[in-house]
């Protein structure tokens, strides 16, 4: 049995060049005691996947020659691990490559998903993994209260879409920001936020002023750049940004992501969070996330791109808006 990988051959420069990733084919050794084999059956696209591979940052940068990080669903197909059975689901990080090795001698935090009838495998890597979580402290970072405005950017992505449909549960007005016409209609006409405005529109900024009569409260942010310069001249004083993301600078050598004049006209306070921290909560959040769900008041959606050769391009997708919700590779 053979294992392909994408191994990183070179860091980016801008988008992902053809040669960054390079496909490489092993051989798969027999299992020692104490491993089990894992096959990926989809990998979680993220943003960060980009940050990893420029350099040191909250995770160590992926070394060249290694295979890529990525965070995936896998199912164990033979084990010599007491703790883990052929059929078992886990997610965690999986690299991009066909199988992985689950060593119990190695600090590898896979976590074992159930089977739940109806409910599609890749939702563990969406609403009930990464995005879902990420939308869901990261709203509790922003303490929102009933009647104020949020404004949320990449709001028909993964997490932002996520992030304003919690929003409108509890109270809010919640104002999107999208980079098409049709990712505007499904977060309005769908996901019931209040509005949305493509910000490709040449007038968006006054389009965003008139959204938000009463000002933004709260900005969750994804995106950073001219776009969190808009939003924050439109903030009410003391206004709170959760900074959740800055996806416009990820592909840049210099990113210039923020002016903070306006922190100080406005009074703002700015707080960052990284999911990694409420890894003890996770269980909860899922509960909680599932049954909103469930109950019709939270929407997901994919896009799925087919192969593992394609997940250089799928990760590009993400810079070019080329997604709609969670982006996920079929391997
Ligand atoms: N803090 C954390 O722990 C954490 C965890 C997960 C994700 N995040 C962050 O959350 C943000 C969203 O991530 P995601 O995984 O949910 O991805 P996503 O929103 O599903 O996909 C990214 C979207 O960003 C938009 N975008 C890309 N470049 C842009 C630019 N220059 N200007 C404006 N919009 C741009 C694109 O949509 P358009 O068509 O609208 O341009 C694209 O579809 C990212 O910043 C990511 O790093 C943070």
């Amino acid at each position: 049995m053979h294992n392909r990988q994408l191994r990183l051959q070179s860091r980016p420069k801008g988008l992902i060049a053809p040669d960054d990733l390079q496909l490489v084919q092993t051989p798969l050794h027999e299992l020692k005691d104490g491993q089990a084999l894992a096959r990926v059956k989809y990998l979680s696209i993220d943003p960060t996947m980009r940050v990893w591979m420029a350099g040191d940052s909250y995770l160590p940068a992926v070394s060249i020659g290694e295979v890529m990080r990525a965070f995936g669903f896998a199912e164990i197909v033979e084990s010599r691990r007491s703790d883990y059975k052929k059929g078992d689901r886990v997610t965690g990080f999986t690299g991009l490559q066909d199988y992985v090795v689950l060593d119990a001698s190695a600090n590898q935090p896979f976590q074992k998903v159930p089977k739940i009838p109806f409910v599609s495998d890749t939702v563990f890597l969406g609403l009930l993994g990464i995005n879902g979580l990420t939308a869901f402290f990261g709203m509790e970072v922003a303490q929102p209260k009933k009647g104020e405005t949020l404004v949320v950017s990449a709001a028909a992505g993964a997490t932002g879409s996520i992030v304003g449909q919690i929003a409108r549960i509890r109270g809010c007005r919640v104002v999107g920001i999208a980079g098409t016409d049709d990712k505007c209609a499904w977060v309005t006409k769908d996901l019931g936020f209040d509005a949305a405005i493509n910000y490709k529109h040449p007038d968006w900024k006054a389009k965003l002023a008139a959204a938000v009569p009463n000002g933004i409260d709260i900005d969750f942010e994804n995106v950073g750049g001219d776009i969190m310069n808009t939003v924050f001249g439109l903030m009410n004083l003391h206004g709170r940004v959760v900074v959740c993301g800055f996806i416009s600078g990820y592909t840049k050598e210099d990113p210039n992501m923020v002016s903070l004049g306006t922190v100080i006209v406005k009074r703002l306070r700015i707080q960052g969070f990284l999911i990694l921290d409420y890894a003890s909560r996770f269980m909860e959040a899922a509960t909680q996330l599932g049954q909103w769900k469930m109950l019709g008041k939270i929407k997901d959606r994919e896009t799925i791109v087919e192969s593992l050769e394609k997940a250089p391009e799928a990760i590009n997708m993400l810079f070019t808006g080329g997604n709609t919700g969670k982006l996920i590779v079929k391997v």
